[in-house]
Formats: structure tokens, C-alpha cells, sequence
């Protein structure tokens, strides 16, 4: 439940957030509901299904499949009555140097982390428009910008999804839309589970080597998200938000 120091920034908005059953998405999913939103929650796991309430409507899919967003967003008008906020958020990762990487690999990872985030901004954007309001908050990366051997594609899709809220943050802004992203650093969650054992040890170990000396929790991005759909923002169109504990500012 709320508590009495809470800002009342996102009470009321109806939200899509993808990737919802775990990690960024799944702390979001329930920052949103604490608040007072209504989310539907997308995930590819069916244990999306597990957070169902009257707050909370889950859809079970795949956001690179066509009809995906069609029907998140159906759900999101017919259950809540409108759509105030998308939150692109569903990733995936994997590790291998270019040379060693199948044509395959690459579209998973592209089709995922970049496509996904196009197909579900179009459908929301429909619904925006004509409501002459909403905001897009797209889960971007420090890989937006910079790069660690052996995450190729990975980074081409997080830089994909900067310039993807640039352009559209564009087209936007003029009917009342914002769409921002997030330059998300080290977050402890399960997204290295696809290639290592320890990703969540990883991740807590190389957090350190950032300015604030940790990772974040999930909670920590998911405040920004809040902050960015809501009214609060008004004034933010187009960024790409460094959430990232100064690791980006750093040369050595
Ligand atoms: N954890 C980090 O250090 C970090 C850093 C920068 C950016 N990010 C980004 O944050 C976002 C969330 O990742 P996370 O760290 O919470 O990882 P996570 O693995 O805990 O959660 C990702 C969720 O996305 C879902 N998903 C994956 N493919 C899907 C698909 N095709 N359709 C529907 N759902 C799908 C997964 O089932 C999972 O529930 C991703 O976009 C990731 O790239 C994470």
C-alpha cells in the first residue's frame, strides 16, 4: 500500500509494461500498482499470470509476434477504459563475439530488444494520438552508448532503441505524447541467466566498478519509470535518462 510520504504521480494511469514477470518490469509492475495504476503486464513467462488482480490484468505473449501489441493494448482499453503509459522493457541478452555469432542470434536479439519496443509503440501510439496524451518510457542501456566485447548485438539494439525514442519522441511530442528511455546501468536480475549460471553474482560484482561503487536494485530504475510516465515530466521528451550510478561518466 501507499505510504504517506509517496508522491501521487502515476494513481490513475493505465499502463502496458512489457517483461513484466521479472526483474525491471516486474519491480515496475509493482511500483505502478502500489501507486494506484492499472497495468497490464506482458511477458513471455506464464508466471506473468501469477500477479493477476483487479489491478492487474497479465497477458501472456511474445512481443516479437505480430498481434502481440494488438492485443495489450486491446486489453488495456477494454479492462481500464484507456492507455496513458507503455513501458518497453522486455530484453534479452546473449554472449559471443561477432565472428562466432549465427545470423540467427543476431535477428533474436534485434527482434527482441528492438523490434518489439517498434511494434508496441505503434499500437500504443494509436490510441495516444487521438487521446492527445500518454508517455513511452523505453528501457534502454549504458550499451547504448558503449560497448563490452562480446555483446554486439545487443548493444546495436540498445542503440537502436536510443535513436527509436529520438525519432518517435519527434513525432510525438506535438499531440501531447512524450517518449523517453532509460540509460539503465548493472541491475540485479536474471537477464545474464541465457549464457552464465552466476548472472546475478556477476552482476552484483561488476556493479562495483561504477562511481557508486554497486548495482541497483530493480526498484531503483523502476522509480525513474514512474517519474517519467507521470505529469512530473512534463518537460522531459526525447532523453535518454543515465540511471546508471555514474558509470557512464567515467573514463577509468
Ligand atoms: N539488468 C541489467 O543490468 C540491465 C542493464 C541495462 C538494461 N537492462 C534492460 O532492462 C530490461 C529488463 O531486463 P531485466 O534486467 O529486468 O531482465 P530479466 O531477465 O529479469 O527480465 C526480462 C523479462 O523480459 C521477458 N522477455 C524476454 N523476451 C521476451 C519476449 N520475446 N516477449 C515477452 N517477454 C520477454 C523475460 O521473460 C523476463 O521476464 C531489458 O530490456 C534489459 O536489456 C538491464
Amino acid at each position: 500500500m501507499a505510504d504517506k510520504n509517496m508522491v501521487d504521480e502515476i494513481g490513475g494511469k493505465v499502463a502496458i509494461i512489457t517483461g513484466a514477470a521479472s526483474g525491471i518490469g516486474l519491480a515496475t509492475a509493482e511500483l505502478f500498482t502500489e501507486r494506484g495504476a492499472k497495468v497490464v503486464a506482458v511477458d513471455l513467462n506464464p508466471d506473468v499470470k501469477k500477479l493477476a488482480s483487479a489491478d492487474l490484468f497479465p497477458v501472456v505473449a511474445d512481443v516479437t509476434t505480430d498481434g502481440s501489441a494488438e492485443m495489450a493494448v486491446t486489453a488495456a482499453v477494454e479492462r481500464f477504459g484507456r492507455l496513458d503509459t507503455l513501458v518497453n522493457n522486455a530484453g534479452y541478452i546473449n554472449y559471443k563475439e561477432v565472428v562466432e555469432t549465427s545470423r540467427e542470434e543476431w535477428e533474436k536479439v534485434m527482434a527482441i530488444n528492438s523490434t518489439g519496443y517498434f511494434l508496441f509503440s505503434r499500437e500504443a501510439m494509436k490510441v495516444m494520438l487521438p487521446q492527445k496524451s500518454g508517455a513511452i518510457v523505453n528501457i534502454a542501456s549504458y550499451a547504448s552508448y558503449f560497448a563490452f566485447k562480446g555483446i554486439a548485438p545487443y548493444a546495436a539494439s540498445k542503440g537502436a532503441v536510443a535513436q527509436l525514442t529520438r525519432a518517435l519522441a519527434l513525432e510525438a511530442a506535438p499531440h501531447g505524447i512524450r517518449v523517453n528511455a532509460i540509460g539503465s546501468g548493472d541491475v540485479v536480475t536474471n537477464i545474464l541467466d541465457s549464457f552464465r549460471d552466476d548472472g546475478r553474482e556477476f552482476l552484483v560484482e561488476h556493479g562495483k566498478a561504477a562511481p557508486i561503487g554497486r548495482s541497483a536494485e530493480p526498484r531503483e530504475i523502476a522509480e525513474v519509470v514512474a517519474f517519467l510516465a507521470s505529469d512530473r515530466a512534463s518537460f522531459v521528451v526525447g532523453s535518454v535518462f543515465m540511471v546508471d550510478g555514474g558509470f557512464s561518466v567515467q573514463i577509468a
